[in-house]
């Protein structure tokens, strides 16, 4: 349980100190430089291609409410708002949480919006939401069934999430790098996954090939 602790603050401290940079990366592509267009194309495709996913997914009737877990600086959010939902976010790093409410209220004042710096594990919600939405949380997840546990108590319809994949010569690289920085990181295999999703009492689920990432869509 300790460690759990001291993983969090591992994990808040590092947002709090990227939460810009972190931010910078949903810029369009003119505004940024020759070197971090080539970053984009060479090790983010994943991060592009969830953003898509989760936009497609989110943009149904039957979703009104989205819980986005792990919301960072809001760019989901912002776009939730702009297709009409109502929108909670939740993350623990205060610089993110700063950033989501400056972004929604810039481009989308008139949104349905809350937002909430807190640790997701420690913070009880009384409602429910449509759909929850997870998007690079889990990497930082030691228990990721005990997150999605919670979380299916506090949905009706849909959870979303996102799950870094443990081959890859890209993610061995990441590993060391956030060795390095002191930042805990989990992957996971697609059969992992698969028995982790079971276990928590999921029947009706897809877990789809996002280039680095499984991308998970479950239905409740
Ligand atoms: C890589 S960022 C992703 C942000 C956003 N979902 C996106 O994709 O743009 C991961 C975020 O999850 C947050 N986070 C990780 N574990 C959390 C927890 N237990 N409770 C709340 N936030 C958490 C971090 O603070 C960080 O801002």
């Amino acid at each position: 349980m300790s460690d759990q602790i001291s993983d969090s603050e591992k994990v808040k401290s590092t947002f709090d100190s990227y939460a810009k940079k972190f931010d910078a990366i949903y810029e369009p592509s003119e505004r940024k430089t020759t070197f971090d267009r080539w970053i984009d194309t060479k090790f983010r495709k994943s991060m592009y291609l969830r953003f898509e996913k989760t936009l497609n997914s989110i943009d149904t009737k039957e979703v009104q409410s989205v819980l986005d877990i792990g919301c960072g600086s809001g760019r989901y959010a912002v776009q939730f708002l702009k297709i009409d939902k109502s929108v909670t976010g939740i993350d623990m790093a205060e610089e993110m949480i700063k950033l989501a409410e400056q972004t929604c209220q810039q481009e989308f004042p008139t949104g349905n919006t809350k937002f909430i710096c807190d640790n997701y594990f420690e913070h009880p919600f009384n409602e429910k939401f449509d759909a929850a939405v997870l998007m690079g949380v889990f990497d930082y997840i030691e228990d990721p069934a005990r997150l999605l546990n919670k979380a299916k108590n506090e949905t009706n319809k849909m959870i979303l999430g996102s799950f870094p994949k443990s081959e890859g010569f890209l993610n061995s690289i990441r590993k060391i790098r956030y060795f390095l920085k002191g930042c805990p990181l989990y992957y996971h295999s697609k059969e992992a996954l698969d028995n982790m999703l079971r276990s928590c009492g999921f029947k009706n689920y897809q877990i789809l090939d996002n280039d680095r990432e499984y991308f998970v869509k479950i239905n409740l």
